[in-house]
């Protein structure tokens, strides 16, 4: 596994690569990783020849008052697990060499539809931070393929959309959510969580799976919501949003709507947890 610090070096290195017919999967990260990063790693692994990760903790996608500096940083272990994964390059570049003239003034790319709801309402500026490095990272490692978590459902969404619209000549691919043995889905934040809080995370799964069952049986979706929600306060957390949208394109699921996704954020303590579940009802006609 080689660690390669400096953008052009990395960009001439896949270059060459790909002039050899090699072809190339890139999974982008903010590092402190887990198993659910890694199994990226490994659908990155089985869709191309060499596989590129980076590790980037991102300023431009941290509002003002969220967890930037406190964001964890775990470099070595990071390293050795994505060595023991099979990960071929790793970019680690700094923030000078991703925004030289200053992340305030650097060139932005923002998807405009998609981004104003869910995660995108209650973090201003977030999705556009995520497609301006994400732009900035493909355009470094001009990779065939892209792998995101479906953990973060909203950003898979707006990157393939961002991909449509620009054209980018890459595919990319959605990997499923790891959870804990408790069901909690792994995140970089929950070790922020106490343990009984780590206990108490647990619902934010359970409340989801209630959920989704009402929706198999055609219960009115404001009444899921309002109820889930209730569930949810009741369990201890802040509930930021609790939603049931179409997959395709975040709007409001409406009857009749088949593939659906249940999406909430709630913060516990001081964490903020996100959680969905894609539920597909199944058409009565073709039954
Ligand atoms: P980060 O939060 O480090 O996540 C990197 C990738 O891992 C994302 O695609 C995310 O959806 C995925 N991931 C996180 N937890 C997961 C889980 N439990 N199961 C499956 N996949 C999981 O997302 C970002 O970084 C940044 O926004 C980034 C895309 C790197 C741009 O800065």
């Amino acid at each position: 596994m080689e660690v390669i610090q400096d953008p052009r070096q990395l960009q001439s290195h896949i270059l060459s690569l790909k002039q050899m017919g090699k072809t190339i999967s890139f999974v982008p990260t903010m590092g402190n990783l887990h198993a659910g990063h890694l199994s990226l790693i490994d659908v990155a692994k089985s869709k191309a020849n060499i596989v590129v990760a980076s590790i980037f903790v991102n300023p431009m996608q941290f509002g003002p008052n969220e967890d930037f500096d406190s964001y964890p940083r775990t470099m070595q272990s990071d390293l050795e697990k994505l060595e023991s994964r099979g990960t071929d390059f790793v970019f680690t570049p700094t923030i000078n060499q991703i925004y030289p003239l200053g992340k305030d003034i650097h060139t932005s790319v923002e998807v405009n539809r998609l981004t104003n709801k869910l995660c995108g309402a209650s973090r201003p500026g977030h999705f556009k931070g995520v497609t301006t490095v994400v732009n900035i990272l493909f355009n470094i490692v001009q990779p065939n393929i892209a792998v995101f978590g479906k953990k973060d459902y909203q950003q898979l969404q707006v990157i393939k959309t961002m991909v449509a619209d620009l054209m980018m000549p890459i595919e990319i691919i959605g990997g499923d959510i790891v959870r804990e043995d408790n069901g909690l889905a792994m995140s970089s934040r929950n070790g922020f969580l106490s343990p009984s809080e780590l206990d108490e995370a647990s619902q934010l799964r359970k409340v989801i799976l209630a959920a989704a069952k009402k929706l198999e049986e055609k219960a009115p979706i404001e009444s899921i919501k309002t109820n889930a929600i209730a569930a949810l306060t009741h369990a201890g957390f802040k509930v930021d949003y609790f939603e049931i949208v179409r997959q395709s394109d975040l709007e409001n699921a409406q009857v009749g709507d088949k593939n659906l996704l249940i999406a909430t954020a709630a913060w516990l303590g001081q964490p903020r947890l996100i959680d969905n579940l894609e539920v597909n009802l199944i058409d009565e006609q073709s039954e």
